[in-house]
């Protein structure tokens, strides 16, 4: 049933939706060389939290293209969770804030350039029709 809510939360909402309110003003293209100095040891290149570093963490830096976390990782979120890390937003503590490492117009490049990972538009999964069951017809006798 949740997952049922959730399919129907991905197909009324248009992907970005979330985003609407927050303005990143975020350059992804100058972003990027931050993403390869000081994210992809644990992010990966692809940016699937297969970095080298993350191979061994749990929980596992987040898979920034899965379908699944597509509704999650809005501009707001990864700002957030850069400027301020995991901890102070309820997440592991291995994610640690970016603040004093980069300014804030470097957040927000960053942070362009990880919503770039996302897949363009979340696929709906089209749950299996569930057919019918059939009645078998009382036999007669
Ligand atoms: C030492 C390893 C490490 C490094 C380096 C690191 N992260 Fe993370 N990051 C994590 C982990 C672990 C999590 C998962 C936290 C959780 O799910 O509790 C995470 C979570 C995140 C999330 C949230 C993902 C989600 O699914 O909601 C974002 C966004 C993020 N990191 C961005 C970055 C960026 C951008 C950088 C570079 C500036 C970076 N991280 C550097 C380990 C790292």
């Amino acid at each position: 049933m949740k997952k049922l809510v959730l399919v129907a939360g991905l197909i009324s909402m248009p992907a970005f939706a979330a985003d609407a309110a927050f303005d990143l003003k975020g350059d992804a293209a100058k972003g990027e060389a931050h993403y390869k100095t000081l994210c992809i040891s644990c992010h990966g290149e692809k940016g699937d939290g297969n970095g080298p570093a993350g191979a061994a963490m749990n929980p596992k830096p987040g898979n920034f293209t899965d379908p699944a976390n597509a509704e999650r990782i809005t501009g707001e979120w990864v700002y957030k969770m850069v400027k301020n890390g995991g901890a102070a937003n309820g997440k592991s503590p291995m994610m640690v804030a970016w603040s004093g490492a980069l300014n804030d117009q470097q957040v927000r490049d960053v942070s362009a350039y990880v919503l770039k990972f996302k897949p363009a538009a979340a696929p709906v999964k089209a749950e299996p029709a569930k057919a019918a069951p059939v009645k078998a017809a009382p036999k007669k006798k």
